[in-house]
This record gives C-alpha cells, structure tokens and sequence, in this order.
C-alpha cells in the first residue's frame, strides 16, 4: 500500500527557526506570522526539507560530515584530526578531534562541548565522550607545562578581557585533575584552525578510524533508539516543527 503523499501538492511548508537560533538576535519573533498564514495552503515543515541534501536511510557518521556539518566546522574537524594524526597521537586522540565540536557542525553552538558529547556518547569509549565533553573548558585555560597556550584565536573571538563563567572554571580544573586530563588536553592542542595550511582533508581518510573507535548503529544513527538517537534526528531533520 503507498503511503499518501505529505503534504498535498502545492502546500508550501514554512520553517519555524528554533529559539536557540534567534532569541537575542533582534530577529522579530516568527511565530505568530507563521501561525497566522495556516491555511489550505500552509502548513508546517515537517521531514526532509527538499532545501537541504537528502541523508540516507540509515545515516553514518560520515554522512553527516558531507551533507549537514556547516563548512568551516566540517574543515575544522578533519584539519584538527588530520594533525593529531600526522602527530602520530593515539587513534582515540584522533577520533575526539575529529567530534569533538561535532554539536557546532549540525546542532547547537551554545555549551557545544557537553552537547556534543552526549551525541556521540552512546558510540565511543567513555574517555573520547569525556575529551570532548572537557574540551570546551580546558580551552580557556593555558597549560604552558604541556604546550598549551590561551588561543589567539579567542582573544580576537571575546577581547582580552573575557573571564569565562564559574561553571567552565570548575570544570576546568577537576577535568585537569582527572586521569583522562591529557586525552582532552591533547584536543585544545590540535583545535587550531589549519586553514592556512592545508587543505581539508578528504573524510575517507578517517574510514578506518571511525570503524575501530565508532560504533556504528546498525539501523543508522537517529533510528537506533539510543539515548542520544533524537539529538541526530535533529541534526537530519533541524527544521521540524515538532
Ligand atoms: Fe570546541
Ligand atoms: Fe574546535
């Protein structure tokens, strides 16, 4: 039996950006014009919206790198695990850069670090979801001993006078004194923006990785029922209305 066509011809589908995206930004609040213009021939967004790539079935990790990372972060990952790497770090050095800001690719900016590794916890060992989680708050903070100094790029991004908030500085501080200290350390290390330097990096090249470090859901990552399984429908689908 066919399933009926959604929606009917002729409807157009209108968008609804998430609160995340525009609250503070003096944007005017979409939501009433949009609920005003429901009609016979408006209706809500809802699955795949055909101005984004079309994903796959059962989706992969690579798939979200070519078809829904926005492009300065998808570069950024696979420059900052191309040069671990070539650094000759530990495969899951590499692979924590390669997600570690996975939640900034397809998700949300704002916590990116604790976000992103709840989406990909259920998949990696608990060191690699713990490196990503602590990422975002070692990098404030140098560590000179280690060859890690405060980020140039942070002080064109907030000002040199920039404090970060309590919650960053405690966790900071207990990640520095956690056995798994280095494993995230080692991610600020290589979270530079290579640009200048090379060329993105082809994302076969971390095939072999991803497959001893990932685990790949068999009914593809969002239909697997993990914890985190809605955080990558999201990322598939970042338009529904509900
Ligand atoms: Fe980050
Ligand atoms: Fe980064």
């Amino acid at each position: 039996m066919c399933e009926p066509e959604w929606p009917q011809p002729g409807r157009e589908r209108m968008i609804v950006p998430a609160p995340v995206g525009w609250y503070g930004t003096g944007m005017a609040d979409p939501e009433p014009a949009l609920f005003g213009k429901l009609d016979a021939g408006h209706v809500m967004m809802m699955g795949d919206n055909p101005a984004l790539p079309r994903m796959p079935a059962a989706p992969k990790l690579l798939d979200f790198f070519r078809l829904r990372f926005s492009d300065l972060t998808g570069r950024h990952l696979l420059t900052s695990a191309a040069r671990a790497l070539a650094a000759g770090q530990h495969e899951k050095v590499v692979m924590a850069c390669l997600l570690h800001d996975i939640s900034n690719g397809c998700l949300v900016r704002t916590d990116h670090g604790y976000w992103g590794a709840q989406m990909i916890a259920p998949y990696v060992s608990e060191e690699i979801a713990w490196a990503v989680r602590y990422h975002q708050p070692l990098r404030y903070f140098a560590d000179e001993a280690v060859g890690y100094a405060y980020p140039e790029s942070y002080l064109r991004f907030f000002g040199a006078d920039y404090v970060p908030p309590d919650y960053i500085r405690q966790d900071a501080d207990m990640a520095k004194a956690h056995p798994w200290y280095m494993t995230s350390r080692l991610v600020t290390i290589y979270d530079t923006y290579f640009f200048d330097e090379m060329e993105a990096p082809d994302p076969e090249m971390f095939t072999d990785i991803i497959g001893r470090h990932f685990k790949e859901p068999e009914q593809g990552l969002g239909f697997d029922s993990s914890p985190s399984a809605h955080m990558w429908r999201s990322a598939i689908w970042p338009n529904n209305f509900l």
